[in-house]
């Protein structure tokens, strides 16, 4: 039988790169887009992450989702630092979800709230990801817009707590193989984070609108 963790890469694959291939992400990846649009991505996150991660502490002891809490994972102090480099010291006044993004954090924080399973599908959707793709990310984010490598603009993508990603992403994916759920809850699981990643989509075709190029 296959492990959990192969399941659920396996049915996120087609929404991988769907994602990756976004109208926004292209245009942001491919060095059309200027730091603005970076930036404006950066606030989306902060949203998602916020409520990851506010959540966090109560799930630290929950027997299913606390495996997954881990203090080198978290994001927000290394976001922010991120937005006051981008938008300067009043970041926090600017700041301003789009209504995808409020969807996307509402779903998060209703999973951290009320059901610690499907919170790993958002966390894994997240976090591995960052560990991933989000290091191809950084590096396209140094050369075009000229952010010192690993320094202020892209401290989000450093993971300063986590020397060995690759044996860090071998570590998270046995702790979903060990999931302490029943099977039928791990299929919950997998369409939870077949939502999650719709999220992302949808948070991507409310900046591919803001930043149009053929507009
Ligand atoms: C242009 C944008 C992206 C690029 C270039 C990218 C690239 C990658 C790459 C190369 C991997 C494979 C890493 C490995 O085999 O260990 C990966 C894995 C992953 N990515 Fe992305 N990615 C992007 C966007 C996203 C987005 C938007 C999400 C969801 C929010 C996401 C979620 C994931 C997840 C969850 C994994 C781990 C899959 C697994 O091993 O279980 N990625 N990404």
């Amino acid at each position: 039988m296959e492990s959990f963790s192969t399941v659920i890469r396996t049915a996120s694959h087609e929404q991988h790169v769907e994602a990756e291939t976004s109208t926004f992400m292209s245009d942001l990846l491919g060095g059309r887009l200027g730091v603005d649009a970076y930036a404006r991505y950066t606030e989306q996150l902060w949203f998602v992450y916020e409520a990851l991660e506010s959540g966090a502490e109560q799930l630290a002891s929950d027997a299913v989702a606390g495996p997954f809490i881990k203090p080198e994972l978290f994001r927000l102090a290394a976001l922010e630092h991120d937005l006051a480099h981008l938008r300067g010291p009043d970041w926090r006044a600017g700041l301003s979800a789009l209504p995808a993004t409020v969807a996307y954090a509402d779903r998060v924080r209703e999973c951290a709230e009320q059901w610690p399973a499907g919170y790993i599908a958002h966390h894994y959707t997240r976090y591995l990801g960052d560990l991933s793709g989000g290091q191809i990310i950084r590096d396209k984010a140094e050369r075009t817009w000229g952010f010192a490598k690993k320094g202020d603009g892209v401290r989000f993508y450093v993971f300063e707590g986590i020397d060995n990603p690759a044996a860090f992403k071998r570590g998270y994916r046995e702790l979903l193989d060990a999931v302490r759920v029943d099977d039928l809850e791990k299929q919950r699981i997998v369409a939870e984070c077949q939502g999650a990643f719709a999220l992302n989509s949808g948070v991507f075709r409310g900046l591919g609108a803001e930043f149009s190029l053929s507009a």
